[in-house]
């Protein structure tokens, strides 16, 4: 089987509904182009863009295979994993530098959908490029003008998986998942909420020593696994494999990351510990390049862990800092103190998606809340 065909049983698997057999996705949109908006970009007459996957409910959501290169001069920006969403509002998104962007609104021309066969097909409609991507243009090419207006027309034919409304990475429009983009933004939200701080008590003292371990959310590195997998850098390191229920795989379930001091209340039991490092979840095929670098632990108060994030594809927040898990201290195996006082250890201590968590990682799948693993932390004071 193809990576594409386990996607597609997999999609239709989580919907519940096998049918004897499942369509295969199949067609291609043309995107004719000739227009104001398109002028002085080097584009090509015509781009015959092949139906990758897709979904369709109460409307139609199509990965393609294929690029839109343009140029000015000797520069060139290339426009990848294209999307096209016909509905309510009709668009076609892609990655342009580094971001899913809303590139084209998709208006007029004749379109049919049915949904018993699974096909959709839109004829000579008009593909306008939006201004924001008109503005993202002019600064990749250093083109004087902002390229605006109409760009050409886009004929598409499409065969579908029917009634998927499985998690397809944004490009699924599944109602029930909260925050899935419909394509047109991007699939992984940029954490909104600030990060709560905690101030250092008068007691607190400089730590000697600490450590982290994280065992992350199990379905989500076998998840990932069925992609390039995690891999670690600068500092973090992957504890040996594991099997774990539910796959006989021997996967890399636990990470540490160094430590990079912080400070420590044994009163209060407040602190606020730095760690060094990163962790990268990569599965490029479904658009996921997110690496979680530099985690910062707090305890006392709301026990959170902060990570410093950077991305690409379609999960990329910028490079900032953010919440991911809510520690729930009360619920940890054990919380342990060294005979001589100076240790104290926090063993699996439950962690839960935050808001921000539930955005960067769940693709509206996760919710606030839900369960991502545990983390053992151990710190040391003089
Ligand atoms: C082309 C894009 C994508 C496709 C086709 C896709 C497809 C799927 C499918 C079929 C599943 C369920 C079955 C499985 O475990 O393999 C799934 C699960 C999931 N996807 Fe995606 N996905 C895409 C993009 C994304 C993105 C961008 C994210 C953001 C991080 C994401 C996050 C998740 C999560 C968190 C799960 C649940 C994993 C679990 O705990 O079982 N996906 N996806």
């Amino acid at each position: 089987m193809t990576r594409r065909t386990l996607a597609l049983a997999a999609a239709l698997a989580v919907a519940g509904a096998v049918p004897a057999a499942a369509q295969e996705p199949s067609g291609s949109a043309t995107l004719s182009i000739s227009g104001a908006g398109a002028k002085g970009l080097g584009a090509p007459e015509s781009v015959a863009l092949p139906v990758l996957r897709g979904s369709l409910s109460s409307s139609a959501t199509i990965q393609h295979e294929g690029k839109l290169r343009l140029k000015a001069g000797r520069r060139s920006v290339t426009l990848t994993r294209l999307r096209t969403t016909i509905g309510a509002r009709s668009t076609v998104t892609a990655i342009l530098r580094d971001r899913r962007r809303t590139i084209f609104t998709i208006t007029g021309g004749r379109r049919s959908t049915d949904a018993a066969k699974g096909t959709v097909t839109v004829r000579g409609a008009r593909l306008t490029l939006t201004k924001a991507a008109g503005q993202q243009l002019r600064k990749a090419l250093r083109l004087r003008r902002t390229p605006r207006g109409r760009f050409g027309t886009v004929s598409l034919t499409a065969t579908l998986p029917k009634g998927s409304g499985a998690p397809t990475g944004g490009a699924g429009t599944s109602p029930s998942a909260p925050g899935s983009s419909g394509g047109g933004t991007p699939t992984s939200v940029a954490p909104t909420a600030p990060v709560p701080q905690l101030d250092r008590p008068a007691g607190a003292v400089d730590v000697a020593a600490s450590s982290v371990q994280w065992h992350v959310r199990e379905s989500f590195i076998r998840y990932i696994n069925t992609g390039e997998g995690t891999s670690v850098a600068d500092g973090a390191s992957a504890l040996p494999p594991t099997v774990r229920p539910g796959s006989d795989a021997s996967l890399h379930y636990d990470f540490a990351y160094a430590p990079a001091g912080g400070w420590f209340d044994p009163a209060t039991g407040q602190g606020k510990l730095q760690f060094k490092g990163r962790l990268r979840f990569l599965y490029s095929d479904h658009g996921i390049d997110l690496s979680a670098h530099d985690p910062e632990v707090q305890l006392g108060g709301d026990p959170l862990s902060t990570f410093r994030f950077t991305g690409g594809l379609d999960t990329n927040p910028g490079d900032r800092r953010a919440d991911l898990i809510r520690l729930d201290v009360a619920k940890a195996r054990a919380v342990t103190t060294s005979p001589d006082g100076r240790t104290r250890t926090y063993e699996q201590v439950p962690g839960r998606l935050t808001k921000n968590g539930s955005g960067l990682l769940g693709n509206g799948i996760y919710a606030e809340g839900d369960e991502f693993g545990w983390m053992t932390i151990s710190v040391t004071t003089p």
